[in-house]
């Protein structure tokens, strides 16, 4: 069976490599891809097709089915022209996608369906933003939302309302990205986060793996948010009845709400919990929690996700997909300079050395900001890399991967040394 998946970083190196350990599975294209994903069956292509070249790439192929990684593909509706095709493929309709896509969408659908989420304000106009904010009388925080795809830069977490003025004004006068479809004022919540993944198939659903995201750049959850600095598996603090929760009061009413709304999801869903409140729907896996719990799934996972493209209900309630009985911790190595929030540049072409790892038992690494130059591997991006370590307790996982850390490095990484510490 030929692979195709869509993307070029961490999470894509990891779906290759982790796909390509399972039977008859013959070679796994990535589009990108990246110089850093090597491996006898993974094939990195290493530039972008359109969507008629990518079609074209499949069947030239015999690609038997496709794995979306990034959103973006997603919200540009790729799955929908595939599956026209008659390409099977891992990952929502367009229709589907705006649970992502548009925060003010989601935070509607979810009080329709009665989920469990912060209060908050839609709004449309810089004016409407300000009002909110006089009306969240009583309320911990502020956080500000911009409703459309922001670059990771749309959520802004406030202590005082003058505070949260001064952001809606910001957002306004810079027209932000995102900020066309308006804005999310929504109470601040305290507690806990944790990221569970599901594969969903209209109403029926499978749990993947829970996870625990690391978003903040430095230790102790301090500077600013990034896409993730490295993830804990299984996330340390919920138990059996905290999932069960999960999924009667978020998991189950999103996929009735969904198919209500006529847009039925396929796909991987992934939900951001703080506490009990559901805080954001992902459409996708996520990076880098998939990293992290991909090492601990033991079952055909190729197969099972061939099944959920092709919407064959028998074979995904079927195939088995148990986790290893083992913790497993991701760390990200950044660029000096990431996220380059304050105006920083992120610096890029720094060598990795060395370029390729050795292979050692229960530890990977998975490569995702990097790029050949002549005979050498450099940074070209973010978040440039990182080590997965998988052992029977977290603390091992810990230590371990800390470690061995040093073992591929390039000039200015930056990492945090509290991952998976619990808080
Ligand atoms: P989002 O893009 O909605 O996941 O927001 C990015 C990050 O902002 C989340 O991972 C949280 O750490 C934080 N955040 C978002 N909404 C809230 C909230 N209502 N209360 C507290 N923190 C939040
Ligand atoms: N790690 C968070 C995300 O993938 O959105």
């Amino acid at each position: 069976m030929k692979i195709l998946i869509l993307g070029s970083g961490g999470r894509e190196h990891a779906l290759a490599w982790r796909m390509s350990q399972d039977d008859g599975v013959e070679e796994i294209y990535v589009m990108p891809g990246n110089a850093g994903m090597v491996g006898a069956k993974i094939k990195p292509i290493l530039r972008n097709r359109t969507l008629s070249e990518t079609r074209e790439f499949c069947q030239k192929n015999q690609v038997a089915f496709v794995v979306v990684g990034p959103e973006k593909y997603l919200f540009e509706g790729w799955v929908d022209e595939f599956t026209q095709w008659g390409i099977p493929t891992v990952g929502p309709t367009k229709a589907a996608a705006k649970l992502e896509e548009f925060k003010t969408f989601s935070k509607n659908f979810m009080s329709d369906n009665k989920i469990p989420t912060a209060r908050f304000f839609n709004v449309k106009t810089e004016a409407e933003a300000l009002r909110a904010v006089d009306q969240a009388q009583g309320w911990a925080g502020i956080v500000v939302k911009l409703s459309g795809p922001a670059l990771g830069k749309g959520v802004v977490v406030t202590e005082t309302a003058a505070e949260a003025r001064e952001v809606i004004q910001k957002f306004y006068a810079d027209s932000s990205p995102g900020i066309e479809g308006g804005m999310v004022i929504e109470e601040k919540l305290a507690g806990r986060e944790v990221s569970l993944f599901y594969a969903c198939l209209d109403q029926e659903y499978r749990l993947i793996a829970t996870a625990c995201d690391h978003k903040r750049l430095l230790d102790g959850d301090q500077g600013p948010n990034t896409g993730g600095m490295g993830a804990i598996s299984p996330a340390p603090w919920i138990d059996a009845e905290f999932l069960a929760r999960a999924e009667e009061k978020i998991v189950k009413p999103t996929l009735s709400g969904m198919k209500k709304v006529g847009a039925p999801y396929r796909g991987i869903l992934f939900i951001g919990l703080l506490g009990d409140s559901l805080l954001e729907y992902n459409v996708r896996f996520g990076d880098p929690e998939t990293q992290t719990f991909l090492p601990l799934i033991e079952g055909h996972f190729t197969k099972f996700l061939y099944a959920l493209a092709r919407g064959d209900r028998e074979e995904f309630n079927r195939i088995p997909l148990q986790t290893a009985t083992a913790h497993s911790i991701h760390v990200v190595k950044a660029a000096r300079g990431y996220p380059g929030v304050f105006g920083e540049v992120v610096e890029s072409g720094k060598k990795i050395v060395p370029k390729t790892p050795k292979a050692k038992e229960g530890q990977h690494w998975f490569f995702a900001g990097v790029k050949q130059e002549q005979s050498d591997l450099v940074s070209s991006g973010g978040r440039v890399l990182g080590l997965t370590v998988w052992a029977t307790n977290p603390a091992e996982a810990r230590s371990k991967v800390y470690q061995e850390l040093s073992a591929v490095k390039f000039e200015g990484e930056q990492f945090r040394t509290d991952i998976g510490g619990q808080k």
